[in-house]
């Protein structure tokens, strides 16, 4: 049995992650006088979340009508009638109440000359349940929106008290024998002092797992460590097949250009110079849900009509629009075009690819973030003393597909809820768990093999092996066959952990391991991915399947789940939940606006 000392730490609640809904998670346990560490692997002001450009939707009506009705209905719609019903009404009926906080606690939102919040379109907003315009419902801090909640956030974080642990790295989740979380097990990266958090709830905020592919809008940080964590203490995943291309990642580096880019008016073109949104979306146009236009470029491509020398992407126009726009509202990627297209965006278009960017997928909750441990009977079974929010979790309030800027609001509105939901569910006078011993251990032999690692993979091939066959075999499009030989292939290759390499033993910096920890975290999820996108026979959302073209919801209209126990995997299924929280009567939604039917735009 492996031997490292360890110190150890009493806490109310635990958020592993500091980006959005971590620090929203622990500003709220904070504020409410929870004892409440936040343990991040990166400095939390450099989180993924400081990377979300375009902004933050509810809707205020600051540039003309709007009604959070009208926003859970493109949810809804959005999320191919996958999301939870209930988790859709939560997240825009305390959309604005969530921003307005965000506002007060110091977030330096871009005005309108009345001094209100700005607010642009973004793909799939509209008025009047899909029958008007597009609507100005995304709150916007020029590009630079995440940046700006991300500081707030923390500054608010560090006056109400709450204690940070930054560049500590959580290696497993401390379970009980009655499946309670206890806490976590913590590696400090820059001393090799490990910890052992005890606390009555642990909250997972650790993100996606984008670097599960190639090409990906998300930090190399985005390694799925909650995820990872939930697999190997037996908890699902659930709704992994559904992963997000972002239209306009710049071709070559995959770098991010906003869908702000096309609210403000920008638009796309192929190599005849077609304007081509306009043929599949003749609606909304450059302004259709992210899914559809990922799909409509790809398609250009693939017939011929892409654009430069390999006719391999396509152009975003924004040299139309004023200077004095881009200047202030499109700042950031002004310089981002410049950086990584060697674009004057003022002048020439950008050369832009569909680029992973967001998983609907996760740990499974219920709106208050609380995590579920599924069961045929009770399929909303609690998992005790433990939560995820954000992109780790599924709330699922995204379903088959996400919605631009419903990821910052998601972050914000379900980091609260479990704030809310911890001040009624935990005991501040209680005792604080103790890890049992058996966990403590089993976490530290995992530690320490992978420590010694001495097989004949570097873990920089195996993760590059790993990332070329989910972008080959888990793309835009997908067949039976691709499926198939998807599966087999992630199999074979989240296999061959077993002779990975770690050539640095030392504890301290040591980015050899540390990666080789992140990999066995992005295994599982990149698994569970194919082997619920090979089992789904249809097309929803961002899971095109071209064997299966259409929605099938007689059969589909359910959430997978995939259990890991060593190499053996489970796959099982779950119902939607298809009430609201409130009814027609309470005020709530006509079930009939929201019910099923074709998805255009
Ligand atoms: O395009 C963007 O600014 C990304 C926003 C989002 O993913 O919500």
């Amino acid at each position: 049995m492996a031997a490292y000392e360890y110190e150890t730490h009493d806490y109310d609640v635990v958020v592993v992650g500091a980006g959005g809904a971590g620090l929203r998670a622990t500003l709220g346990m904070a504020e409410q006088g929870l004892r409440t560490a936040c343990i991040s692997k990166v400095f939390p002001t450099r989180s993924h979340t400081v990377a979300a450009q375009g902004g933050i939707a509810a809707s205020l009506s600051n540039m003309g009508p709007d009604h959070w009705q009208w926003h859970m209905y493109d949810t809804v719609k959005g999320s191919d009638w996958l999301g939870d019903t209930d988790a859709m009404e939560y997240l825009a009926r305390e959309a604005p109440k969530a921003v307005y906080e965000l506002e007060h606690y110091g977030v330096p939102f871009s005005r309108t000359e009345a001094g209100k919040i700005y607010q642009r379109p973004f793909g799939g907003h509209t008025t009047e349940f899909g029958e008007g315009p597009p609507v100005q419902r995304t709150c916007a801090a020029a590009d630079r929106t995440g940046h700006a909640i991300l500081h707030t956030l923390y500054g608010q974080s560090l006056k109400n008290n709450a204690e940070f642990y930054i560049e500590y790295f959580a290696i497993d989740l401390l379970m009980d024998e009655d499946g309670t979380c206890t806490g976590v097990l913590c590696w400090q990266l820059d001393t090799g002092q490990m910890h052992v958090f005890n606390a009555k709830m642990v909250v997972l905020a650790t993100g996606g797992y984008g670097r599960a592919y190639f090409s990906a809008t998300s930090a190399h940080t985005c390694t799925g460590d909650g995820g990872g964590m939930i697999a190997r203490a037996g908890l699902p995943l659930q709704d992994m097949e559904f992963v997000q291309f972002h239209p306009t990642g710049i071709y070559g580096s995959g770098c991010l250009i906003t869908e702000g880019a096309r609210g403000e008016g920008g638009y796309l073109t192929n190599s005849e110079g077609e304007r081509f949104m306009e043929r599949y979306a003749p609606t909304y146009k450059d302004l259709a849900s992210r899914d559809v236009v990922s799909r409509c470029m790809t398609m250009e491509i693939r017939e011929g009509r892409g654009v430069g020398d390999s006719k391999d992407h396509i152009h975003l126009h924004l040299n139309h629009l004023p200077p004095e726009t881009l200047a202030e509202r499109l700042p950031g990627i002004s310089e981002s075009a410049r950086i990584f297209a060697g674009v004057d965006l003022t002048k020439e278009p950008i050369p832009v690819l569909p680029t992973v960017h967001y998983n609907m997928g996760g740990i499974p909750t219920n709106y208050w973030g609380e995590v579920l441990s599924p069961t045929a009977d009770d399929p909303d079974r609690l998992a005790p003393g433990l939560m995820a929010v954000g992109e780790a979790g599924c709330a699922s309030v995204h379903g088959a597909n996400r919605l631009g800027s419903n990821s910052l609001i998601d972050l914000v509105v379900f980091g609260r809820a479990a704030a809310i939901r911890a001040g009624q569910v935990v005991d501040a006078d209680a005792p604080v768990p103790v890890a049992p011993k058996a966990a403590i251990d089993a976490a530290f032999d995992r530690f320490d093999n992978i420590r010694h690692a001495e097989g004949a993979i570097p873990t920089a091939d195996l993760r590059l092996e790993m990332q070329r066959t989910m972008q080959a075999d888990a793309a835009v499009f997908r067949t039976d066959k691709t499926l198939a030989e998807g599966v087999q292939k992630m199999q074979a290759v989240a296999s061959k952990m077993a002779d990975v390499k770690v050539t640095d033993r030392s504890l301290v910096w040591n980015s050899d391991l540390m990666e080789t920890l992140e990999l066995t975290n992005l295994m599982p999820n990149a698994l569970a991915t194919v082997i619920g996108a090979e089992a789904r026979k249809e097309s929803r959302g961002a899971h095109a399947h071209e064997d299966y073209p259409d929605r099938d919801d007689e059969n589909w209209r359910k959430h997978s789940l995939v259990w890991f126990e060593g190499e053996k995997t489970t796959l099982e299924f779950r119902p939607v939940h298809l009430d609201p929280l409130t009814t027609s009567d309470e005020g709530g939604i006509d079930l009939k606006k929201i019910a099923p039917k074709a998805r255009v735009y």
